[in-house]
């Protein structure tokens, strides 16, 4: 059947059976590359994306329970950070995409699109979070790489970033 459903402000229909995971989806059918395909059981967060500014496992949510949420994958992030900070126009990286580069964060990479979204879902509710905050936050987001110390700089970095722009 033809459903419908916004991704990156942008409505798109595609011919899908309704169980089909929304990850599916936005890599198959959109070709979009953030999202990633990882363990598919919602446990690593390698393919979250937002719904509404909230983070959902792509792998584990049919098609058909997307509804009228908006979703935004990793590249809509820049222009949802406008959105939200109400900037003229969209930077090229949200800050902590920025970050992550900076701070050198990622080896394989592959857990970069569920870490930057998760990420970008604390930063925006609070743009001074505590240390336990980001730990608690992006538990449950795995890196086989173990680059967990630099992830956690990068957050910070942004949040100061982002703090500083008011
Ligand atoms: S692939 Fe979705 S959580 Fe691992
Ligand atoms: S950088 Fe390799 S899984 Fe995180």
């Amino acid at each position: 059947m033809t459903i419908t459903i916004k991704v990156n402000g942008a409505a798109r229909s595609v011919d899908a059976d309704p169980d089909t995971p929304l990850l599916y989806v936005l890599t198959n059918d959109l070709e979009l590359k953030g999202p990633r395909f990882g363990c598919g059981l919602a446990q690593c967060g390698s393919c979250s994306v937002l719904a509404d500014g909230v983070e959902i496992r792509s792998c584990q949510t049919p098609i058909s329970d997307v509804g009228q949420r908006a979703i935004t994958t990793l590249e809509g992030l820049p222009a949802l950070y406008a959105q939200q900070r109400k900037l003229p126009k969209a930077p090229d990286l949200h800050p902590l995409q920025q970050a992550f580069i900076d701070e050198q964060a990622l080896h394989c990479g592959y857990c970069y699109n569920g870490q930057t979204i998760k990420g970008a879902e604390l930063l925006s509710r609070t743009t001074s979070p505590t240390e336990a905050q980001i730990r608690d936050h992006m538990n449950g987001h795995l890196c086989r790489c173990g680059t967990y110390p630099r992830i956690m700089k990068s957050i910070q970095a942004a949040a100061a970033k982002m703090s500083k722009e008011g």
